[in-house]
């Protein structure tokens, strides 16, 4: 890659940090994402009116796979006071709180607070093994039930879609059966697979809590 391209692409990552435009490309890549959150819903078998906490929740946008109270939590204050506007109660939703924090914080951990249903949605591939397993460790402490985690499929069949996985601002972005080993140790996984959303190649995991 040439300076000037090596230049160009990291003004677009730049800029990518602005809610509105991070939405607008994931909206061309990857749709609506109504299969990932049908998926979602049926993996954690969601019941109405049962609480769900959205782990690196980043602009909100997967709030609405809530049946019920839904706490999202990321450390971009950004992308969390868009997501309050877009999704929470700027939109008449005072059931979505949204907090700028780090979930592996004491911050957090000391709320005591618990959640029957949780989610991580294209995140783990954002951060390192040491970074996931902090995560996933804060989790598996908040949660008492069932996990579900998504993320992306870096040898998707489709060229254009491993095309797509390659220009993601993701630097750890990691085969199934590595992202199922970083769960592992943290919450028992039942079930785990590959599929598309629109362009973008997905992986799913559903996890319950170790008894
Ligand atoms: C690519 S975004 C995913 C956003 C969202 N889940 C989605 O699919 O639209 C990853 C997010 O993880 C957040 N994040 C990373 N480490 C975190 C931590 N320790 N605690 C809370 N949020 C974190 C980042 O700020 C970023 O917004």
């Amino acid at each position: 890659m040439t300076a000037t391209n090596t230049g160009l692409v990291s003004k677009l990552k730049d800029t990518l940090d602005n809610p509105r435009l991070f939405n607008l490309l994931q909206l061309a890549v990857a749709g609506r994402q109504n299969i990932t959150r049908r998926l979602i819903r049926e993996g954690l078998n969601l019941m109405p009116g049962e609480r769900l906490l959205d782990v690196c929740c980043g602009t909100g946008e997967f709030a609405d796979v809530a049946l019920g109270p839904y706490l999202g939590i990321d450390i971009n204050e950004k992308y969390v006071e868009y997501a309050r506007q877009e999704y929470g109660e700027g939109k008449g939703h005072p059931e979505r709180e949204f907090l700028a924090e780090d979930i592996t914080g004491t911050g957090f951990l000391t709320r005591g607070l618990t959640f029957p249903k949780s989610m991580i949605i294209n995140s783990m591939h954002h951060l390192s093994d040491e970074q996931n397993s902090a995560v996933l460790a804060a989790v598996a402490q908040v949660t008492t039930g069932r996990f579900v985690v998504v993320d992306m499929d870096p040898e998707p069949s489709n060229p254009l879609s491993k095309f797509l996985v390659q220009q993601d601002r993701g630097e750890y972005v990691r085969p199934l059966k590595e992202q199922i080993a970083l769960v592992e140790p943290y919450f028992k996984v039942e079930n785990a697979f590959t599929y598309y959303a629109r362009l973008t190649g997905q992986t799913i995991i559903f996890c319950s809590v170790k008894s």
